[in-house]
């Protein structure tokens, strides 16, 4: 019965314009209409990561709760953790819209969105409202005409640092001019080594993690999988939204910003693998891009992935598929004789 409402449901979602269509969906999520009971766990999916110990490996990608309007909801219905943000120290109003696209050619996304967002202090009471049912972390972004991100970065984690149980530097946004360069070797050994340094500074330890984009060559890799290892960032999360676009059905293909979902998969997992190939499990790794079922997130996984985060394909196939995607990745498990996730980290990665 929820999942014939749940499909009528999206249906009708599809109707509206996809930002106005998400905020609705974020709505019926907090009225209690997507239901569950709590992280989907079981012994073979239970992991720890950076210190964190997940009940499923299967958590929500930051963008999907910006503002923390629906975190209990979102883990109620069986994800294993959440991310909220970008989140910014003052709140911004994002790109103009339209800057959401819905591609349902390519089971895709695109968006400009540029940090819309309701400040760190906003968003601070609106997660501490909450019940916090599970495990979350907060994407920590920077204001659009702030010369020094870490700055902004730095506030942010400030903010948080006891409210959260990671905290994400995101360098590999598409839509905040500049902000990408941050990933280039000094810059990043820069910044990284001001926002750790505030992290030793705080009463509470703090897991930082560090999103990477897809769009980034060999030599990149090796620099952030070196500078990510001598500085102590606890995990990376691989990858943000691609800035290219390739043999792409949709009429809305051409339209600016970072593409999520299906088509963003394999090129995802490719730098997952490579990046898996220069740290061989001294740091853990996140797979992100174009998850929308229990093999795609099992492939992460094999490829290095300790655990995995999904967004688009929920726009297609609803908030239920966290829950879904988690049994089946038992179900695969257990068929396949694996008594824990651990035991298939990297699996396909060769010596
Ligand atoms: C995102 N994503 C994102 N990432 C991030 O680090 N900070 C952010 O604020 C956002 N915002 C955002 C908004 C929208 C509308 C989308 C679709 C995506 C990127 C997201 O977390 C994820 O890395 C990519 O979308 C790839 O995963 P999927 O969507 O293919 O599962």
């Amino acid at each position: 019965m929820r999942k014939l409402v749940e499909r009528i449901g999206l249906r009708a979602l599809r109707l509206l314009d996809p930002e106005t269509a998400h905020g609705v969906a974020l709505k019926a999520l907090n009225m209690g209409l997507a239901g569950g009971s709590g992280p989907v766990t079981s012994a073979r999916l239970r992991v720890g990561l950076a210190g964190i110990d997940l009940p499923n490996p299967i958590g929500v990608a930051a963008g999907f709760d910006k503002n923390a309007s629906a975190v209990d909801a979102v883990l109620k219905t069986g994800f294993g953790f959440c991310e909220i943000g970008a989140v910014t120290p003052r709140p911004q109003p994002g790109n103009a819209r339209p800057r959401l696209f819905r591609l349902a050619a390519d089971r895709a996304a695109i968006n400009r969105f540029g940090f819309n967002n309701q400040g760190m202090d906003q968003v601070l009471a609106n997660l501490s409202s909450h019940r916090r049912n599970g495990i979350v972390g907060v994407n920590l972004g920077a204001n659009k005409d702030t010369p020094d991100k870490a700055e902004d970065f730095i506030a942010v984690l400030r903010t948080f640092h006891t409210a959260v149980d990671f905290a994400t530097v995101n360098v590999s946004s598409p839509n905040t001019e500049r902000l990408r360069d941050l990933q280039v070797r000094a810059a990043l050994e820069d910044l990284l080594n001001r926002v750790l340094e505030a992290r030793s500074a705080l009463p509470t330890h703090v897991p930082i993690f560090l999103k990477i984009a897809p769009d980034l060559s060999d030599a990149d890799l090796t620099d952030i999988a070196e500078i990510s290892l001598a500085q102590g960032v606890d995990a990376i999360i691989a990858t943000n939204t691609t800035v290219a676009r390739e043999e792409l059905k949709s009429p809305l293909a051409k339209e600016a910003g970072g593409l999520s979902g299906a088509p963003l998969f394999q090129k995802s997992t490719a730098i997952l693998a490579a990046l898996f190939g220069k740290t061989r499990g001294r740091i853990p790794l996140i797979g992100v891009g174009g998850i929308a079922s229990a093999e795609d997130a099992y492939a992460k996984i094999r490829a290095g992935a300790s655990a995995v985060q999904l967004y688009t394909a929920m726009v297609y196939d609803g908030i239920g598929l966290g829950a879904e995607i988690a049994r089946g990745l038992d179900d695969l498990m257990m068929r396949d004789g694996v008594s824990n996730i651990i035991d298939i980290v990297g699996a396909d990665a060769g010596n």
